[in-house]
């Protein structure tokens, strides 16, 4: 199992270094200096700048209506090989000074380049650049979308992209395990909560129920009081401090589904390794409310199955065929 994978790694490998993220500008480039403005996404989700019509938008984007492995897809057997969790080195380390937290115009990413946050796999060492948010999920989870979706966007030396994503699911019961502080203007990090996240985190029983059953996410509900303050795009704040082990832990009690995909935003470039956990973490429905409020609609529609025609590309066909009989 691992060494097809390792195969289908070689083969992504391969193929010509995607130039942007999913839903994220470039980081090629060290990050922006403190103060630089947040780049604003050209591309949309409804409409004219929505994902039907992504290739029109520049000649760059022409994977979006061509490519056939282009992601998001439906999450069905036949489609991915299963990685064991354990199989995934994953570092994340907390990030007691909290971290950058922009919103794109397209979606809100939290800034994590530089953080010393890594993962190994089969040998390869990744940098994780940054993570961002779907509402609602990308991937469909056996044909179901989920209330959102995180991208951890990973990058290596030679600029080969990883994208773990993570399904987050609602709260189905009690209150999350931490209560953040009230917002700040400026948030300085405040220590007093963080050690009660930490109390709260150690408390917590990171289990995994035998039927996938979501763990509640200290480190989203944490980042997730920041999200009004970054409503309008092209806003930046710093976030209070995050546990990230949290994250990483739970992660481990599942597996991924590794695929070669694409990336699900212009320009749609192949060659994307993507791990999406079969772990769900969950948050309170005032958290998702609050995102939703901010991020409102940034999901592109589910691709073909891997290898099939682009559904683009399929539909601009029908409509040469149909144009002379309508004309008649
Ligand atoms: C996926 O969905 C199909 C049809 O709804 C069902 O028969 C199958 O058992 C599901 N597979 C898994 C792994 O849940
Ligand atoms: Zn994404």
């Amino acid at each position: 199992m691992l060494s097809s994978i390792l195969e289908l790694l070689l083969v992504a490998a391969s193929v010509t270094p995607a130039l942007g993220f999913c839903g994220s500008h470039t980081h090629l480039q060290r990050r922006a200096e403190e103060g630089e403005a947040v780049p604003i996404s050209t591309f949309g989700y409804i409409g004219d700048i929505g994902p039907h019509n992504w290739a029109a938008l520049d000649a760059a984007n022409s994977a979006c209506a061509t490519g056939t492995r282009q992601s998001p897809i439906n999450m069905v057997e036949g489609q991915f090989q299963i990685v064991a969790g354990t199989d995934v080195t994953l570092t994340i380390p907390d990030q007691t000074e909290g971290i950058e937290f922009e919103n794109l115009g397209t979606t809100v990413e939290g800034v994590m380049e530089g953080s010393g946050a890594t993962m190994v796999l089969n040998g390869e060492e990744y940098e994780l650049m940054q993570f961002h948010f779907h509402h609602p999920s990308e991937h469909l989870d056996n044909g179901t979308s989920i209330a959102m979706e995180m991208h951890m966007v990973f990058q290596t030396a030679e600029e080969q992209l990883a994208v773990i994503g993570v399904y987050v699911d609602l709260d189905t019961g009690v209150a999350s395990a931490a209560a953040p502080a009230a917002k700040r203007r400026h948030p300085q990090p405040d220590h007093s909560l963080w050690k009660k996240q930490a109390e709260a985190v150690s408390q917590m029983q990171i289990t995994a129920a035998a039927d996938n059953g979501a763990v509640t996410s200290t480190m989203l509900e944490t980042l997730f009081q920041s999200v009004e303050e970054i409503a309008t795009p092209g806003t930046k704040v710093t976030t209070q401090p995050l546990i990230m082990s949290e994250l990483v832990e739970t992660l481990k009690l599942g597996n991924f589904e590794a695929y070669s995909g694409s990336l699900t935003t212009p320009p749609c470039s192949e060659g994307v390794n993507w791990m999406v956990a079969t772990q769900r973490v969950q948050i309170s429905t005032a958290s998702f409310e609050r995102v939703r409020n901010v991020v409102k609609f940034n999901s592109r529609f589910t691709q073909n199955a891997l290898g099939s025609p682009n559904v683009v590309s399929l539909s601009a066909g029908a409509a040469a065929v149909a144009e002379p009989v309508a004309a008649a």
